[in-house]
């Protein structure tokens, strides 16, 4: 069964518990936290006591998405405010596999994330190596929210199905970034186990619509 995790990015700030309860009722599946440093993404958006607050009104799953340079340097202190999947960018790391080292040291479940201009093929020897729970591709330029969904994301959906099929891993394939009505049915298709969605959602959360994409994508099935 496909699964949903919706990011507060654009959510209503001014109400968030309520939104956050509108998301669960809908049947969210993970609380997608974005942060951003300034750095790494031309935008600034949360530190780690804004997930405390998310922390205490939700028990869903958070997978916090770090467009931060070294986010190994805040594992720890993500993992104190709560969150469940720690989602670190293969660009922004100057040592891969030692920032998953000591993410991992803090019983975060790591996930790699991968921008629209990098090779899928490069993440296969930390998939080999590590016990990766996410791979998530970027279906935009990371740093805002509303952004049009690039085609190609379909086809590197594709490419990174067969790869984590072929090397028998448990790694989840998830697909952050512009998914909306005209993308959504095309990344399940491809293989997505997890669609991140930020406006398509936040902004309708009460439209049927919106009700009509979780029971669609919960329902779906990927013919083998
Ligand atoms: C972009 C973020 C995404 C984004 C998704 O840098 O990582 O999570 O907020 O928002 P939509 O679904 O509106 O593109
Ligand atoms: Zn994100």
């Amino acid at each position: 069964m496909a699964k949903v995790a919706v990011t507060l990015l654009n959510a209503d700030w001014s109400n968030l518990t309520a939104d956050i309860r509108k998301i669960e009722a809908l049947g969210v599946d993970f609380i997608h936290h974005d942060v951003m440093d300034g750095h790494f993404v031309p935008n600034i958006s949360f530190g780690s006591y804004a997930q405390e607050c998310i922390r205490k009104v939700t028990k869903k799953p958070i997978e916090t998405h770090m467009m931060v340079y070294e986010p190994q340097r805040f594992a720890e202190s993500y993992a104190k405010a709560g969150s469940n999947y720690y989602l670190i960018h293969f660009e922004a790391c100057g040592n891969l596999a030692a920032a998953i080292e000591e993410c991992q040291k803090y019983k975060l479940k790591v996930g790699i994330v991968l921008n629209p201009n990098t090779l899928v093929e490069d993440v296969e020897p930390y998939l080999r190596k590590y016990d990766i729970a996410i791979l998530l591709l970027m279906g935009v330029y990371p740093g805002f929210g509303g952004q049009g969904f690039i085609p190609q994301t379909v086809n590197r959906l594709r490419q990174a199905r067969h790869m984590i099929d072929r090397l028998g891993v448990k790694t989840l394939l998830e697909v952050d970034g512009g998914v909306n009505a005209g993308s959504y049915r095309d990344c399940l298709e491809a293989g997505a186990d997890i669609l991140a969605t930020g406006s398509y959602v936040t902004k309708n959360l009460d439209a049927k619509e919106t009700k009509d994409f979780f029971s669609a994508v919960h329902s779906f099935r990927r013919r083998k």
